[in-house]
């Protein structure tokens, strides 16, 4: 099954309540359609309901079908704004700024998840990457134990192989504890959305000591850090991109390693080389780039990009109803 046949087939039997704040949007609409028809997940609108219900007959969509969330109108509006206020006033927030934000739906999204009166969100289509994490950072905030934020991409190879990249979306320079973190948050990412047991490769120009540079010491402290974190973690580092990929390099390269050779989860040492090799793998290489999948808050939020298709939106609903 192909892996994001296999992502359906799983949120359908989750059946999860998403939110899309982005609700008057064609895509937005068409994906919410399509979540209700196919049964993935139960879609929620979130927005003004005289736009949406316009935007929908446009679409010739009857919006009867549709449950929407009008946040002026919601009777738990006040009850959200007093907690949001209470969560940031000591960051400078005025009860006043509170209700104001709060009226913008990536923002009501958030509070709704934060609430558990649904499962996640999903946003992005319109909003950029740094307006719909600061949402969730805002009200959802990071998960117990965890302090970072951060993104993986799932990568499927043209023959369907499914490995996890991270972080190429969200922290652009990762100290050692963090990237320990991205490392142990990004393996329980991939065990969640392939089943597959993660092994996780900690990426760097040098494998084993091969060259001295402070760059290395950092990717070799997290490693270390992420085993004190989680003894039972397949990890190995630092390792370079064909040891941690190809058998008979590994076992060359780092005679012994758990991972070498056989690594689905990459770990990559900060932003700028994250972001880079998914973007080089999918237009090189070919492969499908799913994400980016935030991870690391307490409950799901996740990003789209602005380009996307009302079938990513689906997909992407379904990556989300997975996580919850
Ligand atoms: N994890 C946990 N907490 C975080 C993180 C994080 N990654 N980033 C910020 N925070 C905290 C802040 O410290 C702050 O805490 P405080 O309220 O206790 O002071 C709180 O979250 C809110 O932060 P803001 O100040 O509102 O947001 P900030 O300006 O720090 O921005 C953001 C955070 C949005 C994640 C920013 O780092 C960002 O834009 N990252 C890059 C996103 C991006 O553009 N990616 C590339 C494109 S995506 C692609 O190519 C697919």
């Amino acid at each position: 099954m192909k892996f994001i046949e296999h992502i359906r087939a799983q949120a359908q039997g989750r059946q999860k309540r998403i939110v899309l704040p982005e609700a008057e949007e064609p895509r937005v609409l068409l994906a919410a359609f399509q979540m209700q028809e196919q049964r993935l997940v139960t879609p929620v609108l979130l927005g003004n309901p005289a736009a949406i219900q316009k935007a929908a007959q446009h679409l010739s969509l009857d919006p009867a079908r549709f449950e929407i969330i009008a946040p002026e109108q919601d009777a738990a509006f006040a009850e959200y704004a007093a907690a949001y206020f209470h969560l940031r006033q000591d960051k400078g927030l005025t009860e006043k700024q509170a209700r104001e934000t709060l009226r913008q739906p990536l923002y009501y999204a958030a509070a709704l998840v934060r609430a558990h009166r649904v499962d996640g969100a999903v946003a992005g289509s319109m909003h950029t990457t740094g307006e719909v994490l600061r949402a969730a950072l805002h009200l959802i905030g990071t998960a117990p134990g965890f302090s970072l934020v951060s993104s993986t991409f799932e990568m499927v190879s043209p023959d369907n192989r499914v490995l996890t990249f991270a972080d190429c979306a969200v922290v652009p320079d990762p100290t050692a504890e963090q990237l320990a973190e991205i490392a142990i948050a990004a393996a329980h990412t991939h065990e969640r959305l392939t089943g597959e047991k993660p092994s996780v490769a900690m990426l760097s120009f040098s494998t084993k000591g091969s060259a001295k540079h402070p760059r290395v010491e950092k990717v070799q402290r997290a490693t270390a850090h992420a085993r004190t974190r989680q003894p039972d973690l397949n990890i190995d580092g630092e390792l370079q991109g064909d040891a941690a990929l190809v058998e008979y390099i590994g076992s060359r390269k780092a005679p012994g390693s758990p991972v070498a050779g056989k690594a689905n989860v990459l770990i990559f040492p900060d932003l700028d080389a994250g972001n880079i090799a998914y973007k080089l793998t999918q237009r090189l290489a070919g492969y499908q780039a799913i994400g980016p999948i935030i991870q690391g808050l307490a409950q799901p939020m996740n990003d789209l990009s602005r380009g996307c298709t009302d079938e990513d939106i689906v997909n992407v609903a379904c990556i989300c109803a997975l996580l919850s």
